[in-house]
C-alpha cells in the first residue's frame, strides 16, 4: 500500500509576538525565523518520521528548493513535485508567548496545480493506494473524484475548511476525515465532539471521524464505535504543525496496521512532542523518539 499526499509546500515565516496584532495596530515582532511548512509537507513529514513510505506531490516555484530538500532528508519521495515560474506558497505565523499561532497563507504555486497535474501524479497509484489532501491546494474534490474511481482510500485533513470545500460532493467519497472542532462545526453544523462525530457519520456513511480536541485530546468514530485518547501535558512552546503531526501519525499508524487505541496514543504523543518546541516541520519527532516517550509514560 503507498500513500500519495498531494499537499501545501510553504515556506514559513515566524514571528514571536507579545500578542496577535489587532486591527489598525504596528507591531514590533521578537523575533523573525523561517521555516519549512506547509499542511502539506509537515503531515508528508510527519508520515516519513512515522515510518511510512510516502510520495509527496505539489508545486514551487524557484525559492521553494529548500522544501524538497527538508521533504527528501526526512524520507519523502520528492519525484512528484512540480516546479513552475511562479511563487512558491508562504505562511506568515504570528505566535504569542503561549505558544498560540494565527497564520496567514498565500497560496501561490500550491494553487496553480491543475487537473492534468492530478491525473499524472495518480496514474502511479492504484486501488488499495492512499490519497492524502488538506484544503491548501487546487483540485482538492477533482483529485477526491479521480482517487475514488481509481478505488484508492482517501484521508481529508479539510484545512482551511471553505465555502468550496463545504458544499463539494466528492466528500462522500473521503474515508478518513481527520478534522478539529472548528472544521467539524462547519462540517456538522455541531459544537459537542460527539455529536459533530455522530452527525460526520450520518452525512457520511462508512467513513472514520479522527476530531482532535487540542488539550483535551482526541476522539475517533468508526463502524465499531467511538474511541477517545487525552492529550499528553507538555509546557507549549510552538504549537504549529501539531495538527499535521497527529494528522501524519494517525494515517502512518493506521497504514501499517496498528490498533486504534495504540494509533491514537502514537499520533497525541508525535503531537505532544511537536508542540514543545519551535517551528512546524521542524518540530515533528521521529517514530523513535515518540515510542521512547510512550513508554516513559507507560512506565
Ligand atoms: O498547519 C501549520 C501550517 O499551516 C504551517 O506550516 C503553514 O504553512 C500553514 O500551511
Amino acid at each position: 500500500m503507498k500513500i500519495l499526499n498531494i499537499g501545501s509546500l510553504n515556506i514559513d515565516y515566524t514571528y514571536s509576538v507579545e500578542h496577535f496584532v489587532r486591527a489598525g495596530e504596528t507591531l514590533a515582532a521578537r523575533t523573525r525565523e523561517e521555516h519549512c511548512g506547509g499542511k502539506g509537507l509537515n503531515q508528508s513529514i510527519a508520515l516519513a518520521r512515522a515510518g511510512a513510505k510516502v510520495y509527496h506531490a505539489g508545486c514551487i516555484g524557484a525559492e521553494g528548493t529548500a522544501l524538497v530538500k527538508e521533504l527528501r532528508d526526512s524520507g519523502a519521495d520528492t519525484s512528484l513535485i512540480l516546479r513552475r515560474d511562479i511563487a512558491t506558497g508562504h505562511a506568515v505565523i504570528q505566535v504569542d508567548p503561549t505558544g498560540q499561532n494565527c497564520i496567514l497563507i498565500f497560496g501561490g504555486a500550491n494553487r496553480e496545480i491543475s487537473n492534468e497535474d492530478i491525473d499524472n501524479c495518480l496514474s502511479a497509484f492504484s486501488a488499495g493506494d492512499i490519497l492524502l489532501l488538506q484544503n491548501e491546494t487546487s483540485g482538492v474534490a477533482y483529485a477526491i473524484e479521480q482517487a475514488a474511481r481509481k478505488g484508492m482510500y482517501v484521508a481529508l485533513n479539510p484545512s482551511p475548511i471553505s465555502e468550496e470545500l463545504l458544499k463539494s460532493s466528492a466528500l462522500k467519497h473521503v474515508h478518513w476525515f481527520i478534522l478539529n472542532e472548528i472544521e467539524g462545526y462547519e462540517l456538522s453544523g455541531e459544537r459537542e465532539p460527539e455529536r459533530i462525530c455522530t452527525v460526520m457519520r450520518e452525512k457520511y456513511p462508512g467513513s472514520t471521524i479522527v476530531l482532535t480536541l487540542g488539550g483535551d485530546g482526541c476522539m475517533l468514530l468508526d463502524d465499531s464505535g467511538f474511541y477517545r485518547h487525552g492529550a499528553y501535558s507538555v509546557s507549549v512552546v510552538d504549537t504549529t504543525g501539531a495538527g499535521d503531526t497527529f494528522a501524519g501519525y494517525f494515517l502512518g499508524c493506521t497504514a501499517a496496521g496498528m490498533p486504534v487505541e495504540e494509533t491514537l496514543a502514537y499520533a497525541s504523543m508525535a503531537a505532544a512532542i511537536a508542540v514543545g518546541r519551535p517551528g512546524a516541520a521542524a518540530s515533528i519527532p521521529l517514530a523513535a523518539e515518540v515510542r521512547r516517550a510512550l513508554a516513559g509514560v507507560n512506565d
